[in-house]
């Protein structure tokens, strides 16, 4: 058999991962057209494309560390591919709220982002999301500049703390699950600060 390029080799992995991540799409569509989403299908697709955002949001913030702690140095070619998925789910998750809650209606939608706190963290962790999204190219990696542009990505943290906000404050009784993303995403920070600050001191020795 022919042995693959190099960036052959990294296309096939970014087409599996890509698999990978619509999974959980596949599964709702799935489920769908089975009628199993349950008594309430809304509700459920609206759950289960939120867990999406997040976590791939989550998944694409440890790419530096598992590129540092697992000497996994090729992770950091993946991370624009989660970062742009966990956009398309929180898009997906929002669509569907704005199609089946509130039909459509943007006065209404806009109405419910200012009176009910939970929805203003969400639709303001999507909002930080999308210039992130729309300056991920190659191009406007170029056009913005290194700095200008790693800048601007550290809005990644706001939108998933506002995320992490959003699904703590929605839920009613059992907190357990929003506070385990908050721990993980505490974690990721703290790695951050620390690479940080070791890359300052390193500079100034
Ligand atoms: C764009 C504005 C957004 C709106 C209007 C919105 C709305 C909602 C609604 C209505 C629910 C279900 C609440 C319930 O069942 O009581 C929900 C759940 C959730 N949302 Fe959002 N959301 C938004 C953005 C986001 C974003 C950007 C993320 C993640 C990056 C996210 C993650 C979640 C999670 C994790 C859940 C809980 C899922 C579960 O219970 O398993 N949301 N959202």
């Amino acid at each position: 058999m022919k042995k693959l390029s190099a960036r052959q080799q990294l296309h096939l992995e970014k087409s599996v991962l890509l698999l990978v991540l619509m999974l959980p799409l596949a599964r709702i569509i799935f489920d769908y057209f089975q009628d199993s989403l349950g008594a309430n299908p809304v509700e459920a697709m609206t759950h289960r494309t939120g867990d999406a955002a997040l976590q791939i949001l989550l998944l694409s913030l440890a790419v530096s560390p598992i590129q540092r702690y697992f000497r996994f140095r090729r992770a950091i070619l993946f991370r624009r591919l989660l970062g742009l998925t966990a956009f398309f789910y929180g898009l997906l998750h929002f669509s569907i709220y704005l199609v089946f809650d509130q039909e459509l209606s943007f006065g209404d939608t806009f109405a419910d982002v200012a009176k009910r706190p939970y929805i203003t963290m969400g639709f303001s962790s999507l909002v930080i999301m999308l210039p992130l999204a729309i300056t991920s190219t190659d191009k406007m990696i170029k056009r913005l500049g290194g700095p200008k542009w790693r800048r601007l990505h550290k809005a990644v943290y706001a939108a998933a703390v506002l995320a992490v906000i959003h699904y703590w404050w929605l839920v009613k009784a059992n907190i357990t699950i929003p506070a385990i993303y908050g721990g993980c995403l505490a974690l990721l920070f703290a790695s951050r600060m620390i690479r940080q600050t070791r890359n300052l001191s390193r500079k100034n020795y």
